[in-house]
Protein backbone atom coordinates (compact mmCIF):
# COMPACT_ATOMS: atom_id res chain seq x y z
CA UNK A 1 0.00 0.00 0.00
CA UNK A 2 1.31 3.67 -1.10
CA UNK A 3 1.56 5.91 2.50
CA UNK A 4 -0.13 8.58 2.09
CA UNK A 5 1.47 11.30 4.04
CA UNK A 6 0.20 15.09 4.55
CA UNK A 7 2.78 17.86 5.06
CA UNK A 8 0.61 20.23 7.34
CA UNK A 9 1.88 24.29 6.32
CA UNK A 10 0.32 27.31 6.59
CA UNK A 11 -2.26 28.90 4.67
CA UNK A 12 0.95 31.58 3.69
CA UNK A 13 2.72 28.68 2.86
CA UNK A 14 0.79 26.04 0.57
CA UNK A 15 4.03 25.24 -1.09
CA UNK A 16 5.85 24.19 2.02
CA UNK A 17 10.22 25.61 1.76
CA UNK A 18 13.12 24.65 0.80
CA UNK A 19 12.77 21.74 2.80
CA UNK A 20 9.73 20.63 1.67
CA UNK A 21 10.35 20.18 -2.02
CA UNK A 22 13.51 18.31 -0.94
CA UNK A 23 11.71 15.95 0.98
CA UNK A 24 8.47 15.79 -1.54
CA UNK A 25 11.44 13.99 -3.81
CA UNK A 26 12.91 11.80 -1.09
CA UNK A 27 9.37 10.52 0.08
CA UNK A 28 8.27 9.84 -3.57
CA UNK A 29 11.23 8.20 -4.65
CA UNK A 30 10.50 6.05 -1.53
CA UNK A 31 7.05 4.91 -2.93
CA UNK A 32 4.94 7.26 -1.09
CA UNK A 33 2.29 9.88 -1.89
CA UNK A 34 3.00 12.90 0.28
CA UNK A 35 1.23 16.40 0.00
CA UNK A 36 1.37 19.83 1.43
CA UNK A 37 -2.14 20.12 2.99
CA UNK A 38 -3.24 24.24 5.08
CA UNK A 39 -3.44 22.97 8.40
CA UNK A 40 -6.43 25.86 8.91
CA UNK A 41 -7.85 24.34 5.49
CA UNK A 42 -11.43 22.68 6.94
CA UNK A 43 -11.84 20.41 3.31
CA UNK A 44 -8.77 18.48 4.50
CA UNK A 45 -9.34 14.93 5.19
CA UNK A 46 -6.58 14.68 7.92
CA UNK A 47 -8.38 10.73 8.35
CA UNK A 48 -7.84 9.97 4.83
CA UNK A 49 -4.08 10.16 5.27
CA UNK A 50 -1.47 7.70 7.10
CA UNK A 51 0.68 10.07 8.73
CA UNK A 52 0.50 13.96 9.27
CA UNK A 53 3.95 15.95 9.53
CA UNK A 54 3.98 19.02 11.14
CA UNK A 55 6.10 21.19 8.83
CA UNK A 56 5.67 25.08 7.90
CA UNK A 57 2.96 25.82 10.30
CA UNK A 58 4.30 29.24 11.15
CA UNK A 59 1.05 31.04 12.34
CA UNK A 60 0.47 28.57 15.17
CA UNK A 61 1.95 30.82 17.51
CA UNK A 62 -0.62 33.27 17.16
CA UNK A 63 -3.45 30.73 17.90
CA UNK A 64 -2.19 28.33 19.81
CA UNK A 65 -5.01 26.73 21.52
CA UNK A 66 -6.45 26.34 18.09
CA UNK A 67 -3.69 24.53 16.83
CA UNK A 68 -3.64 22.23 19.42
CA UNK A 69 -7.10 21.72 19.16
CA UNK A 70 -6.19 20.78 15.44
CA UNK A 71 -3.34 18.54 16.70
CA UNK A 72 -5.50 16.46 19.14
CA UNK A 73 -8.20 16.30 16.29
CA UNK A 74 -5.57 14.94 13.98
CA UNK A 75 -4.03 12.34 16.43
CA UNK A 76 -7.47 11.09 17.45
CA UNK A 77 -7.72 10.35 13.66
CA UNK A 78 -4.73 9.09 12.28
CA UNK A 79 -1.02 9.63 13.24
CA UNK A 80 0.28 13.04 13.66
CA UNK A 81 4.19 13.63 14.27
CA UNK A 82 5.08 15.21 16.33
CA UNK A 83 2.90 13.82 18.75
CA UNK A 84 -0.07 16.29 20.34
CA UNK A 85 1.83 15.84 23.36
CA UNK A 86 4.85 16.76 22.49
CA UNK A 87 3.41 19.75 20.51
CA UNK A 88 1.91 20.65 23.45
CA UNK A 89 5.09 20.77 25.95
CA UNK A 90 6.96 22.80 23.21
CA UNK A 91 4.97 25.34 22.04
CA UNK A 92 5.47 27.11 25.32
CA UNK A 93 8.73 27.81 26.34
CA UNK A 94 8.47 27.25 29.68
CA UNK A 95 9.55 23.82 28.62
CA UNK A 96 13.46 25.64 29.13
CA UNK A 97 12.69 25.72 32.41
CA UNK A 98 11.93 22.19 33.08
CA UNK A 99 14.93 21.21 31.32
CA UNK A 100 16.78 23.33 33.34
CA UNK A 101 15.82 22.19 36.52
CA UNK A 102 16.89 18.73 35.23
CA UNK A 103 20.26 19.88 35.15
CA UNK A 104 20.58 20.95 31.14
CA UNK A 105 22.51 23.65 30.68
CA UNK A 106 20.16 26.35 29.50
CA UNK A 107 20.23 30.14 28.70
CA UNK A 108 19.87 31.66 32.13
CA UNK A 109 16.33 32.72 32.20
CA UNK A 110 14.03 35.17 34.40
CA UNK A 111 10.62 34.22 33.97
CA UNK A 112 7.45 36.83 34.33
CA UNK A 113 3.86 36.13 34.27
CA UNK A 114 0.52 38.27 33.72
CA UNK A 115 1.07 40.76 36.99
CA UNK A 116 4.58 40.43 37.96
CA UNK A 117 6.33 43.26 37.30
CA UNK A 118 9.50 43.95 34.91
CA UNK A 119 12.58 45.18 36.66
CA UNK A 120 15.58 46.35 34.78
CA UNK A 121 18.68 43.60 35.01
CA UNK A 122 21.48 44.63 36.92
CA UNK A 123 23.60 45.29 33.86
CA UNK A 124 24.79 44.59 30.35
CA UNK A 125 22.38 43.46 27.55
CA UNK A 126 19.63 41.74 27.39
CA UNK A 127 16.93 40.19 25.66
CA UNK A 128 12.81 40.50 26.68
CA UNK A 129 10.84 37.93 24.21
CA UNK A 130 7.46 35.79 25.12
CA UNK A 131 7.12 32.06 25.29
CA UNK A 132 4.81 31.48 22.95
CA UNK A 133 6.68 32.72 19.76
CA UNK A 134 8.79 31.76 16.53
CA UNK A 135 10.75 33.57 13.96
CA UNK A 136 12.14 35.99 16.64
CA UNK A 137 8.40 37.41 17.11
CA UNK A 138 8.37 40.46 19.24
CA UNK A 139 11.97 39.02 20.65
CA UNK A 140 13.80 42.23 21.07
CA UNK A 141 17.64 43.10 22.46
CA UNK A 142 18.09 45.83 24.77
CA UNK A 143 21.25 47.73 26.82
CA UNK A 144 20.98 48.43 30.55
CA UNK A 145 20.94 52.40 30.92
CA UNK A 146 19.93 52.80 26.99
CA UNK A 147 16.95 51.02 26.64
CA UNK A 148 15.13 50.99 29.90
CA UNK A 149 11.92 52.21 28.88
CA UNK A 150 11.60 50.64 25.91
CA UNK A 151 12.45 47.78 27.44
CA UNK A 152 9.89 48.11 30.22
CA UNK A 153 7.28 48.75 27.52
CA UNK A 154 7.85 46.22 25.61
CA UNK A 155 7.78 43.43 28.63
CA UNK A 156 4.35 45.20 30.34
CA UNK A 157 2.70 45.30 26.44
CA UNK A 158 3.46 41.43 26.64
CA UNK A 159 2.37 40.95 29.88
CA UNK A 160 -0.73 42.83 29.97
CA UNK A 161 -1.38 40.36 26.59
CA UNK A 162 -1.47 37.55 29.28
CA UNK A 163 1.48 36.40 27.58
CA UNK A 164 4.65 34.86 29.37
CA UNK A 165 7.74 36.74 29.24
CA UNK A 166 11.11 35.83 29.44
CA UNK A 167 14.43 37.61 30.06
CA UNK A 168 18.04 36.62 29.38
CA UNK A 169 21.43 37.65 29.27
CA UNK A 170 22.11 38.68 25.57
CA UNK A 171 24.65 35.43 24.64
CA UNK A 172 27.19 38.14 23.03
CA UNK A 173 29.16 34.91 21.38
CA UNK A 174 26.51 34.82 19.33
CA UNK A 175 27.95 37.48 17.29
CA UNK A 176 31.00 36.34 15.76
CA UNK A 177 30.12 32.09 16.24
CA UNK A 178 26.40 32.20 16.03
CA UNK A 179 24.00 29.53 16.94
CA UNK A 180 24.71 25.95 15.94
CA UNK A 181 21.09 23.95 15.21
CA UNK A 182 21.49 20.39 15.36
CA UNK A 183 18.94 18.59 13.31
CA UNK A 184 17.75 15.09 14.51
CA UNK A 185 15.68 12.55 12.89
CA UNK A 186 13.91 9.53 14.45
CA UNK A 187 15.73 10.62 17.88
CA UNK A 188 19.20 10.58 15.73
CA UNK A 189 21.78 13.27 15.13
CA UNK A 190 21.17 14.01 10.95
CA UNK A 191 23.06 16.95 10.34
CA UNK A 192 23.99 20.74 11.62
CA UNK A 193 24.13 24.42 10.60
CA UNK A 194 25.15 27.69 11.84
CA UNK A 195 22.73 30.30 11.88
CA UNK A 196 23.68 34.10 12.21
CA UNK A 197 23.17 36.30 14.89
CA UNK A 198 19.52 37.93 14.67
CA UNK A 199 18.49 40.09 16.92
CA UNK A 200 20.06 44.20 15.54
CA UNK A 201 21.18 46.19 18.34
CA UNK A 202 18.88 49.02 19.30
CA UNK A 203 16.68 47.58 16.40
CA UNK A 204 12.87 47.57 16.79
CA UNK A 205 11.19 44.53 17.59
CA UNK A 206 11.26 42.22 14.83
CA UNK A 207 7.63 42.05 13.05
CA UNK A 208 7.88 40.14 9.89
CA UNK A 209 7.05 36.28 9.89
CA UNK A 210 10.78 35.25 10.22
CA UNK A 211 13.50 37.20 10.18
CA UNK A 212 15.58 36.69 7.48
CA UNK A 213 18.60 34.25 8.43
CA UNK A 214 22.79 34.02 7.39
CA UNK A 215 22.94 30.04 7.26
CA UNK A 216 26.00 27.38 6.54
CA UNK A 217 26.95 24.37 7.24
CA UNK A 218 28.68 23.59 10.30
CA UNK A 219 30.64 20.95 12.24
CA UNK A 220 29.16 20.91 15.71
CA UNK A 221 32.01 20.68 18.40
CA UNK A 222 32.14 17.25 20.55
CA UNK A 223 30.39 19.08 23.37
CA UNK A 224 27.68 20.64 20.98
CA UNK A 225 27.07 16.75 20.41
CA UNK A 226 27.09 16.20 23.89
CA UNK A 227 24.43 18.62 24.77
CA UNK A 228 22.55 17.20 22.19
CA UNK A 229 22.39 14.04 23.08
CA UNK A 230 21.79 14.88 26.44
CA UNK A 231 18.59 17.25 25.68
CA UNK A 232 17.30 14.04 23.92
CA UNK A 233 17.94 11.67 26.47
CA UNK A 234 16.20 13.63 29.11
CA UNK A 235 12.89 13.45 27.26
CA UNK A 236 11.51 10.35 28.12
CA UNK A 237 11.49 11.44 32.13
CA UNK A 238 9.59 14.55 30.87
CA UNK A 239 6.31 13.95 32.74
CA UNK A 240 4.12 16.01 30.18
CA UNK A 241 5.63 13.52 27.60
CA UNK A 242 4.00 10.62 29.01
CA UNK A 243 6.99 8.14 28.46
CA UNK A 244 7.32 9.06 25.02
CA UNK A 245 11.11 9.78 24.23
CA UNK A 246 13.92 10.66 21.42
CA UNK A 247 12.79 7.65 19.59
CA UNK A 248 9.35 8.67 19.17
CA UNK A 249 10.50 12.28 17.81
CA UNK A 250 9.99 12.29 14.00
CA UNK A 251 12.34 15.50 13.84
CA UNK A 252 14.01 17.43 16.61
CA UNK A 253 16.07 20.32 16.06
CA UNK A 254 18.65 21.76 19.32
CA UNK A 255 19.66 25.34 19.07
CA UNK A 256 23.38 25.67 20.78
CA UNK A 257 24.31 29.28 21.51
CA UNK A 258 28.17 29.76 23.47
CA UNK A 259 26.99 30.81 27.12
CA UNK A 260 29.32 33.60 28.98
CA UNK A 261 32.09 31.39 29.54
CA UNK A 262 32.09 30.00 25.57
CA UNK A 263 30.02 26.12 26.52
CA UNK A 264 27.48 25.74 24.67
CA UNK A 265 23.92 26.28 26.20
CA UNK A 266 20.35 25.82 25.08
CA UNK A 267 18.35 28.33 23.68
CA UNK A 268 15.81 26.35 22.04
CA UNK A 269 14.54 22.97 21.68
CA UNK A 270 12.40 22.99 18.37
CA UNK A 271 10.01 20.01 18.68
CA UNK A 272 6.94 21.72 17.01
CA UNK A 273 7.90 22.92 12.73
CA UNK A 274 11.16 23.42 12.95
CA UNK A 275 13.17 24.63 9.81
CA UNK A 276 15.12 21.33 8.81
CA UNK A 277 18.18 22.84 6.67
CA UNK A 278 17.97 19.50 4.70
CA UNK A 279 19.68 21.14 1.80
CA UNK A 280 22.80 22.05 4.13
CA UNK A 281 23.49 18.69 4.88
CA UNK A 282 27.37 18.93 3.35
CA UNK A 283 26.25 17.92 0.19
CA UNK A 284 22.89 18.57 -1.96
CA UNK A 285 20.55 18.00 0.57
CA UNK A 286 19.58 14.65 -0.48
CA UNK A 287 21.36 12.36 2.50
CA UNK A 288 19.50 14.60 4.89
CA UNK A 289 16.08 14.64 2.98
CA UNK A 290 16.64 10.64 2.65
CA UNK A 291 17.13 9.91 6.45
CA UNK A 292 14.22 12.09 7.40
CA UNK A 293 12.39 10.52 5.06
CA UNK A 294 12.80 7.20 5.82
CA UNK A 295 11.81 7.71 9.47
CA UNK A 296 8.57 9.11 7.79
CA UNK A 297 7.81 6.10 5.43
CA UNK A 298 8.75 3.85 8.90
CA UNK A 299 6.07 6.07 11.33
CA UNK A 300 3.55 5.68 8.17
CA UNK A 301 3.45 2.24 7.94
N1 LIG B 1 19.61 35.32 25.08
C1 LIG B 1 19.96 35.49 23.81
N2 LIG B 1 21.22 35.82 23.47
C2 LIG B 1 21.58 36.01 22.19
N3 LIG B 1 20.73 35.90 21.15
C3 LIG B 1 19.46 35.57 21.42
C4 LIG B 1 19.00 35.35 22.75
N4 LIG B 1 17.69 35.03 22.69
C5 LIG B 1 17.35 35.08 21.39
N5 LIG B 1 18.40 35.40 20.62
C6 LIG B 1 18.42 35.55 19.16
O1 LIG B 1 17.07 35.63 18.71
C7 LIG B 1 16.74 34.52 17.89
C8 LIG B 1 15.32 34.05 18.19
O2 LIG B 1 15.21 33.66 19.54
P1 LIG B 1 14.72 32.21 19.96
O3 LIG B 1 14.84 32.12 21.43
O4 LIG B 1 15.42 31.18 19.16
O5 LIG B 1 13.17 32.26 19.61
P2 LIG B 1 12.33 31.84 18.31
O6 LIG B 1 13.28 31.26 17.29
O7 LIG B 1 11.37 30.84 18.82
O8 LIG B 1 11.68 33.09 17.87
C9 LIG B 1 17.82 33.50 18.14
O9 LIG B 1 18.02 32.69 17.01
C10 LIG B 1 19.03 34.35 18.48
O10 LIG B 1 19.68 34.83 17.29
MG1 LIG C 1 14.94 30.09 17.42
Amino acid sequence: MTARIALATAAAFPDLDDDGSVLLSALESRGAQPEPAVWTDPRVDWASYDLVVVRCTWDYHERREEFLAWADRVGSRTRLVNSPAVLRWNTHKGYLRELAEAGLPVVDTTWLEPGDHFAVPAAGEYVVKPAVSAGSRDTNRYVVGEHNELAAAHASGLLAAGRTVMVQPYLDQVDSYGETALLCVGGEFSHAIRKGPLLEPNGAPVTGAYKEETVEVRVPTDEERAVCEAVLDKLGSVPALDGAGRADLAYARVDLVPGPDGSPVLLELELTEPSMFLVYDGGDGSAAAGRFADVLVAQAS
